[in-house]
């Protein structure tokens, strides 16, 4: 996850092409207005928390890579495809976070299941399923208030061996 603690300045202000979700998006940006920030100005609705790179609820994926994009400067993205939960959610992680109580109040969610997402992917093409070691080290970058983690890392491990079951 790319999070640094400041937003160094970009190109001038104006706008930059970006794909988001497979939608060609145009996104107003001035020098320091963060990918975050533009995204929701166009109405994706990419969630936000403290805007400082400490909480992963605004994680998405800038040509695959997961970046937090309250962090990542817009004017840089020019010509990339972005990635959000609207993009990345599949039906088997949503529905183990359900069944193992891993969705509460819900606002880290959306950034839990892009940062897991891209664990699970890695994981799936290398052969080698998460494990409650790996899954923690993947989503240590997306605080949650309420569950204290316990079944959002049974669900991602689950999801996890399951993904790599169907693949044998
Ligand atoms: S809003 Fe980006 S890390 Fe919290
Ligand atoms: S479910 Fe509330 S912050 Fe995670």
């Amino acid at each position: 996850m790319i999070c640094a603690t400041t937003i160094p300045d970009g190109p001038d202000a104006g706008t930059v092409a970006v794909v988001v979700d497979g939608t060609p998006t145009t996104l107003e940006v001035g020098p320091v207005t963060s990918l975050l920030r533009a995204l929701r100005t166009a109405s994706v609705p990419v969630p936000g928390g403290c805007e400082e790179g400490e909480c992963g609820s605004c994680s998405v994926l800038v040509d695959g890579d997961l970046v937090c994009s309250c962090l990542v400067p817009a004017a840089l993205v020019d010509g990339a495809e972005v990635t959000t939960v609207a993009g990345r959610q599949r039906p088997d992680l949503l529905a183990a976070l359900a069944a193992h109580g891993a969705v509460q109040c819900g606002f880290c969610t959306p950034g839990m299941v892009v940062a897991a997402e891209a664990a699970l992917d890695a994981a799936t093409a290398a052969g080698e399923p998460l494990t409650r070691a790996t899954a923690t080290e993947a989503l240590t970058g997306n605080l949650c208030r309420c569950t204290g983690y316990r079944g959002i890392l049974e669900a991602v491990v689950e999801v996890s061996v399951g993904r790599l079951r169907a693949t044998r």
